[in-house]
């Protein structure tokens, strides 16, 4: 696999620590200091599909091809207002593709699954050119009445288009079962039928504490793995690209892997958390500013609710 086009969209409204200060119990610094988040771009003017189409299209352009030469488009999703079709149909529609196609819900480490699917359609010749489109609104499914969790995310799409090649080193995913750490339900229509109080429905509810914990062990031995796997050390890594969702987070990795700084570069103080998004994101903003240079290693790692994580080594080639 290569990724031979990039793109992205995120919302026009910015949200400050301090608008979200005029409604919930908190403050810019206590934001600031816990998160590392300054702003996070929401929703307004725009719907999810608007988003998912204009990364796509980018992409798409970026990849020098025409969309009816895409020939299978994931689409990674964990909530939008579609429960059927799937976004990649809706998406599709808008861009004049007739690919095949589905949506995936890996949580925010969604887009080290899809490039699994990708590198496994690439490998058996299902497809030639794949769409990769990220796109999360995860300021729909917060409890905009609590301060734990609403603080915390973005909203906006990713999108990559991957065609054959060897810039793939190594991928890793793995799963540790845990329904409580991260969980949102969205309710659905009754049944006559429905035992009342069989089917509760819950806000996101979040352990952030664990899901930290949980985060920075699993992105660290996942790193260390996939790394080894691709038979480097931490040193030949030049950037590790993680999910944009605690500037702690990404720091402690940063420290458990004695790596320097500048190789972890960030968007959450601009962006928040945009769940699946946060990678393509950060590597169409990398790529656009001339930050990716042909040869670069690349470290990506993620992890979401499930409790699910995903990490991967690529080399830069575009
Ligand atoms: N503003 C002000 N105070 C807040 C607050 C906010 N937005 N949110 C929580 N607090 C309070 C708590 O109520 C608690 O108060 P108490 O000491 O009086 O009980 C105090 O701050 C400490 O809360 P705690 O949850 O222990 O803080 P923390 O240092 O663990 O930071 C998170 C909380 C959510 C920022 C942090 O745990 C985190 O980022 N976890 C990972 C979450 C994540 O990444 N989720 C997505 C995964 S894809």
């Amino acid at each position: 696999m290569k990724i031979i086009g990039t793109g992205s969209a995120i919302p026009s409204k910015v949200v400050t620590n301090e608008m979200l200060a005029s409604f919930l119990d908190t403050n810019d610094e206590w934001i600031t200091t816990r998160t590392g988040i300054k702003t996070r771009r929401l929703r307004s003017t725009e719907t999810l599909v608007d988003l998912a189409v204009s990364a796509s299209r980018s992409a798409i352009e970026s990849a020098n091809i025409q969309p009816d030469e895409i020939d299978f488009c994931i689409c990674s999703n964990v909530a939008n207002n579609y429960v059927t079709p799937a976004l990649s149909c809706i998406v599709q529609q808008h861009i004049g593709s007739h690919a095949p196609c589905f949506d995936l819900n890996g949580a925010c480490a969604g887009f080290l699954d899809a490039m699994s699917v990708a590198e496994a359609l690439l490998k058996t010749n299902r497809a030639k050119n794949i769409l990769i489109v990220c796109a999360e609104e995860p300021s729909r499914f917060c409890n905009w009445k609590r301060r734990e969790t609403s603080i915390l995310f973005g909203d906006g799409a990713g999108a990559v288009v991957v065609t054959k090649g060897n810039d793939l080193k190594s991928l890793r995913l793995t799963t540790v079962p845990n329904r409580d750490v991260i969980v949102y339900q969205r309710r659905m229509e009754n049944t006559p039928f429905e035992v009342p109080g069989v089917d509760i429905t819950e806000p996101l509810i979040m352990n952030g504490r664990e899901v930290f914990r949980m985060a920075v062990e699993s992105s660290q031995r996942d790193l260390r793995l996939v790394i080894e796997e691709a038979g480097l050390t931490p040193d030949k890594i030049d950037l590790y690209l993680l999910h944009q969702a605690n500037q702690r987070i990404i720091k402690s990795i940063q420290e458990h892997l004695a790596q320097p700084a500048y190789k972890f570069p960030t968007n959450i103080e601009r962006m928040g958390n945009t769940s699946s998004a946060s990678i393509p994101i950060l590597i169409d903003e990398l790529y656009s500013s001339g930050k990716l240079k042909k040869g670069d290693m690349l470290a990506l790692s993620a992890f979401g609710a499930g409790f699910v994580t995903g990490a991967a080594v690529l080399r830069w080639s575009k």
